[in-house]
């Protein structure tokens, strides 16, 4: 295990703002718009919670990073926050764009000014901070794993409230609008551009179905836009599948480093092992929520209109890494497709598994369930990385980790899902990280600060981070001395 990468994990918007006096807000996400909306808030779709009350990491990075050192990590893993970047359009920086014979975007050429223009509309001073930040990592030896997009946008490219209400019709729609591929790879490259020197490994997307599945097929979780639109649906995967790949090829003009993507990978269990519809159910929730990324970016084999028939688009197949985010798993039963523009989507989490259980319970099969209502299941993650592995890409887990506010769970879970991890490495699949969510506590999306995922739990008020010192203790063993440890302590 001497290269195996050990790290923790955290996402620019649910962990940077918090500072007491307010200095370092960003208030030009979609995100921060979505939260902070009073249907939203009246209507329990988010929590009321706000991200400024929140974890500070903005400021208090090198005590994050030092925490994350005397656990023996050696990489750790963020996102530079584009609003933070260009809180301003950056629209008007001209690129050219190439399509295909479908009409999709097959090049986008950045030059030399067009670079230099997004200099000089970029913020100086988030540019400076997050060098720093990166510095700070590369002083203290680790190998540094950025993201690009992890879930929030510009609110100059998406506002989801402008969106809920009119569709079609709104000014800034995020990922519906093919626009938004363009303005990406201008940040991509230009993040590629400036960082080259600090960062080990690219990431364009974490998470690109959630996105999907959550914001535009399931109104009632609180995820923006939060419409039912199976057609917005399709544009968005098509779209940020393209973005992917355009990414992808402008980051390398400026940088040799790997780069992948991040995809929460679900293994999907029939509820009936037995009942055909359900094996058939499973099928589909594989194929929907895990393969339509893997295929298109890993083998060009792209389901254009989504209907299970894939043509080969070569400019699409652009990946050298998959991450691999893993909490739970699905079991499945079958119903009638909901959408008929989605056929395949017809399943239904079964009550009680997976993400359908109750906080703090125990799921059918009696295995328990964490403050969010997650089913422990530590076989899905062997399971989810052998489908990554199929893929013949090195895989990283750029995500595992449990919401435990009293840290009951969490010391067991981190050992059982490693362990799981090594038995998926002895049975052939390539697997060169683990990563774990969260270091610190953080901003739970719409849950807000109740759901606590920290191996450090973080005092809102004083920001002083305090260990689950179980858990703190776990983690740093098996990073030091492998899993072997837990047998000699009995
Ligand atoms: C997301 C994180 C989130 C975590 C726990 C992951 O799927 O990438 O942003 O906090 O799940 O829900």
């Amino acid at each position: 295990m001497g290269d195996f990468y050990w790290g923790v994990v955290q996402s620019a918007f649910q962990f940077e703002m918090g500072d007491p006096y307010r200095r370092n807000i960003d208030a030009r996400t979609d995100w921060w718009r979505w939260v902070r909306d009073p249907f939203n808030i009246k209507n329990d779709l988010v929590s009321g919670d706000l991200p400024e009350d929140g974890i500070n990491n903005y400021e208090l990075y090198e005590i994050d990073h030092r925490l994350a050192k005397d656990l023996g990590l050696n990489a750790y893993q963020l996102t530079i926050e584009w609003s933070r970047i260009f809180p301003c359009p950056t629209f008007g920086v001209e690129a050219e764009v190439d399509r295909d014979s479908y009409g999709l975007i097959k090049r986008i050429k950045i030059k030399k000014e067009t670079l230099e223009e997004l200099d000089g509309l970029a913020s100086r001073s988030e540019v400076a901070h997050y060098r720093a930040v990166l510095k700070n990592l590369k002083k203290l030896g680790f190998s540094t794993f950025v993201t690009l997009n992890h879930q929030t946008l510009p609110l100059w490219l998406h506002d989801p409230i402008e969106v809920r209400s009119n569709p079609d019709g709104a000014r800034a729609r995020g990922w519906i609008d093919e626009k938004s591929i363009v303005e990406f790879v201008k940040f991509s490259a230009y993040i590629a551009w400036k960082f080259s020197d600090l960062v080990d490994f690219w990431a364009t997307f974490d998470e690109p179905m959630v996105t999907v599945e959550l914001g535009y097929l399931a109104p009632y979780v609180g995820w923006p836009p939060g419409i039912l639109s199976p057609s917005a649906a399709k544009r968005v995967i098509i779209n940020q599948m393209v973005a992917h790949a355009r990414a992808y090829d402008a980051i390398k003009e400026f940088s040799k480093a790997p780069v992948g993507i991040i995809l929460n990978i679900i293994p999907a269990y029939p509820l009936n092992p037995r009942d055909e519809w359900d094996v058939k159910a499973a099928e589909n929730y594989d194929y929907f929520h895990n393969r339509l990324f893997l295929n298109a970016l890993n083998d060009g084999r792209v389901d254009l209109e989504l209907n299970w028939e894939e043509v080969k688009i070569n400019h699409l197949a652009r990946n050298d890494w998959i991450g691999n985010n893993y909490y739970t798993r699905e079991v499945v039963k079958w119903v009638e497709p909901k959408f008929k523009e989605l056929p395949m989507v017809s399943f239904v989490g079964a009550e009680g598994y997976g993400y359908s259980g109750n906080p703090m319970g125990v799921s059918p099969d009696n295995n328990p369930t964490s403050d969010f209502g997650w089913e422990v299941y530590p076989k899905g993650i062997y399971d989810s990385t052998m489908i990554a592995a199929e893929y013949g890409k090195p895989v990283y887990i750029t995500e595992n980790g449990i919401a435990d506010s009293k840290d009951i769970l969490r010391p067991r879970y981190i050992v059982s899902h490693v362990r799981e991890l090594f038995r998926a490495i002895e049975n052939g699949a390539d697997v060169r990280g683990y990563f774990h969510w969260a270091l610190t506590d953080n901003y739970e999306w719409a849950m807000g600060f109740k759901i606590r995922f920290g191996l450090y739990e973080v005092d809102l008020i004083t920001k002083e981070r305090i260990p689950r010192r179980k858990s703190v203790e776990t983690y740093r063993k098996i990073v030091t001395e492998g899993l072997g440890y837990e047998n000699d302590s009995g």
